[in-house]
């Protein structure tokens, strides 16, 4: 599979930069969520898993300063040219941004990037749906970037530099999960990680005869990114309120009884919902992977279940096109848990489902979904792969 891809963008590279002559093809994966939303900026638990779909890029380093970008994914946009001496951010400037930014990143931690590059993409994650793919570019331009000059970063300074890029030159104020399940990414495990302290574990995927199946529902981003900021700022507000009784760092410090006793510190019943979601959901977490390695699946079914119903009910960032396809989802036979994945408003489900009642359950959410929202999901059974790589 990836050797044909790893052709193709060669091809492409030809057609569009001229030849192919000493170009190197790369790899990144996209990720998806098992369980832990939103606790990593609230210095919880997350368990996502890097994916076998991604982006791939072709690159060839210039002798010059000159950046030239192109994506097959997005053929009308044509080359985007750019050069090393002008790295700031520039709306009109689209995917480009993220590699762009990578490169700015790497020179404020001191790694100079001293000349040009070629760079062709292609993805093969549904775009913006919620897998990553702006995580997925930001690693693979570090790895291209370490393979070129010979920086001496590990997989896991790529993903505090990518994250550091997406704060700070893309102005999205994102936790650590994406990049590090992108950058950190394993065969067939999920990753266990600490957000507060960054330690991890990975745990394989033992999910029985069940697949992860995710459902992809083409809704249009909003105002996603604007209530994703306005989730983080009320629960700094809320930690704050708190902190000035309790000797906590982050809301991932405090046990569930420790909230109940002290949430009327919370001065909103809004805030005080936002803190409980982050709560439960980080103990949940600990939980969820404890069931699994007790191969007790169907605890982490339900688990999963409950994750969903907390971000609808309390962190409110579901919808009702992702709480379609979850709740169709749990009505269908083999199926082990559901939820939404990701920022959510939008984006994707992700369900374990039985293998032989995969078909079945991709036709009958597909048509509850098409029914009730107007317009149809996309549905993906995906593999759990390695981090990047040079192909
Ligand atoms: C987005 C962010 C992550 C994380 C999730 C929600 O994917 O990039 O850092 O906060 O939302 O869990």
């Amino acid at each position: 599979m990836s050797e044909s891809i790893k052709q193709r963008l060669l091809d492409e590279f030809a057609n569009v930069f001229g030849d192919a002559e000493g170009v190197e093809v790369y790899f990144a994966p996209g990720r998806v969520n098992l369980i832990g939303e939103h606790t990593d900026y609230n210095g919880g638990h997350v368990f996502p898993c890097a994916l076998t779909i991604g982006t791939y890029g072709a690159a060839r380093k210039r002798n010059d300063k000159k950046l030239r970008f192109y994506s097959v994914n997005f053929e009308a946009f044509g080359v985007v040219e750019s050069t090393v001496e002008n790295l700031v951010y520039d709306k009109d400037a689209s995917w480009t941004n993220y590699p762009k930014g990578v490169m700015w990143a790497f020179e404020q931690k001191g790694m100079k990037v001293e000349c040009g590059m070629d760079l062709v993409i292609y993805g093969n994650i549904p775009n913006s749906s919620g897998l990553s793919s702006s995580a997925s570019v930001e690693v693979l331009t570090g790895t291209i970037l370490r393979d070129f000059y010979g920086f001496e970063v590990s997989n896991q300074d790529i993903a505090l530099i990518s994250q550091f890029a997406e704060n700070q030159f893309n102005g999205v104020n994102c936790g650590i999960m994406d990049q590090f399940a992108i950058a950190m990414g394993k065969k067939d495990c999920a990753i266990f990680l600490d957000t507060a302290t960054l330690e991890y574990e990975y745990v394989p995927l033992k999910l029985d005869n069940a697949k992860i199946v995710i459902a992809c529902t083409n809704k249009k981003r909003g105002l996603g990114d604007s209530k994703y900021n306005e989730r983080r700022s009320e629960c700094e507000e809320a930690l704050a309120e708190l902190q000035k009784e309790l000797e906590v760092k982050t809301l991932g410090d405090l046990s569930e009884e420790q909230f109940e006793d002290n949430k009327a510190l919370i001065q909103s019943k809004v805030r005080q919902r936002r803190v409980k979601h982050a709560v439960y959901e980080n103990v949940r977490t600990v939980k969820a992977v404890e069931a699994l390695q007790n191969q007790d699946i169907s605890l982490f079914g339900e688990l999963m279940n409950a994750s969903h119903k907390s971000l609808a009910e309390d962190y409110e960032v579901t919808g009702v096109e992702l709480d379609t396809a979850v709740e169709a989802a749990w009505q269908q036979k083999g199926v082990i848990g559901a939820r939404m994945t990701g920022a959510g408003f939008g984006g994707c489900s992700v369900s374990i489902v039985q293998e032989d009642c995969i078909d079945e359950f991709v036709k009958n959410v597909g048509e509850i979904y098409l029914e009730k929202i107007g317009y149809a999901a996309d549905f993906y059974v995906v593999g759990v792969g390695d981090g990047p790589m040079k192909l």
